[in-house]
């Protein structure tokens, strides 16, 4: 068969960024996909115009000019900005913690006002030292804020209760005194117009790419390469031979509601302990500018829930406690011993890397293979 420079493992954004640079440097490469789709975690599918986001809500923020400039060269971006809302009980809240938040709490309406009440409940609790995670979050931003917006959501995303919980999970909670709903403080904020898919898809184009191949079925098959790109689980890639590391996962209910509308916003927070998921998404809104081409009589909603992760499940969040940083580590090490073959993105490292931080160390990571 062919011969290609590089075999790269997985289609998500790292293996495809990766691979477009080498292609257009004069490298050949075949990429190899388990699952029956390109694009990994960023893929989305569409439905009547509506772009479900299958494997959680992606929103691109970064404060990167060149890797802003980079992904609209594989898709046209819109300017959506991301303010979600929190749902406490029967009371609705602006996210991030901000003027709107706290006016709607207290009443409030100066940022001195606010100040001033946070200040106060801070006072009353007397923590010096925090033990847990509870008395760490109260200590930073008081009662009101914590019992509402903060407790109920934590504990439902980890499994336990904030007593429970270690004080360093939390090391800073910010609350922004302005009237300002948007989320992210990067520069840059937006939603490809049509869906992610294509940014994969554009960056393969003119690629070899196999889906339905799991590497390590096909190792044997598929050796006609002189290096390997692995962006899969570290720990699978050495056959688990330390053990397992761990990752927290999600659970994403996908439903047609047949109605226009069912919450008005694309991401909804629900804080209180009593509802069962984490957060309700609302497809259609990632894209409120096709507005007019989207279905009138149904709307497409995922509603997250946060759940142990066990071997076989969808690896999603790393668990960055001391246990598995070292083992991570020992994996490391492994890897470094391993010949022509690099570990990249989010599972390759075992690191939470969001999309622009991916797209900025696979055209390191490539510009340093030029190099050679
Ligand atoms: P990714 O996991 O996407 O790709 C790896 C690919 O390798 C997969 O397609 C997999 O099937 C394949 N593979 C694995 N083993 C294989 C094998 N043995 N053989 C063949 N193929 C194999 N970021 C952001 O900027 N804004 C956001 O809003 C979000 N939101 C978000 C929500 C959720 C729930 C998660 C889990 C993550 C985010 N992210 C995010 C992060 C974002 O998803 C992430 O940065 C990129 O998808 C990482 O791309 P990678 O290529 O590293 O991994």
């Amino acid at each position: 068969g062919k011969v290609y420079d590089y075999l790269v493992v997985g289609s998500g954004l790292y293996g495809a960024v990766f691979a477009r640079e080498m292609e257009n440097a004069g490298k050949r490469c075949l990429v190899l996909e388990k699952r029956p789709h390109v694009g990994g975690n960023i893929y989305t599918e569409e439905t009547d115009g509506i772009h479900v986001h299958k494997y959680g809500a992606h929103i691109f923020h970064t404060s990167d000019v060149a890797v802003w400039n980079y992904v609209k060269n594989y898709a046209p971006f819109n300017n959506f900005i991301n303010s979600p809302i929190a749902v406490y009980k029967d009371e609705l809240y602006n996210l991030p913690f901000n003027m709107n938040t706290f006016s709607k709490l207290w009443g409030v309406r100066t940022p001195a006002e606010a100040k001033a009440k946070i200040a106060e409940q801070i006072a009353d609790l007397n923590i010096t030292e925090p033990q847990n995670l509870e008395e760490q979050a109260l200590s930073l931003v008081g009662t009101d804020v914590y019992e509402k917006l903060i407790k109920g959501y934590t504990e439902k995303q980890w499994g336990r209760d904030c007593k429970d919980l270690p004080a360093f999970i939390i090391k800073r909670l910010p609350l922004r005194f302005t009237y300002n709903n948007n989320y992210f403080n990067d520069k840059y904020q937006g939603i490809p117009v049509g869906g992610y898919t294509q940014i994969i898809e554009n960056l393969l184009d003119g690629i070899d790419v196999k889906t339905n191949t799991d590497f390590f079925k096909y190792k044997k098959k598929y050796k006609n390469f002189k290096k390997v790109v692995f962006t899969g689980m570290i720990d699978e890639y050495f056959d688990y031979k330390l053990g397992h590391l761990e990752y927290r996962t999600v659970r994403f209910e996908t439903e047609r509601v047949e109605e226009e509308s069912y919450q008005g916003n694309a991401v909804v927070n629900y804080t209180d302990r009593e509802v069962p998921y984490t957060r309700i998404i609302e497809h259609k809104y990632f894209e409120p500018e096709k507005e007019a081409a989207q279905p009138k009589e149904y709307t497409i909603i995922s509603k997250e829930y946060s759940t142990e992760w066990k071997p076989g499940m969808e690896p999603y969040y790393p668990v960055n406690d001391e246990k598995n940083s070292k083992l991570y580590e020992a994996y490391q090490e492994l890897a470094g011993k391993e010949k022509n073959v690099i570990f990249g993105g989010r599972l390759g490292q075992y690191k939470y890397y969001d999309m622009d931080k991916v797209i900025a160390a696979a055209l390191a990571e490539a510009k340093k293979e030029l190099k050679k």
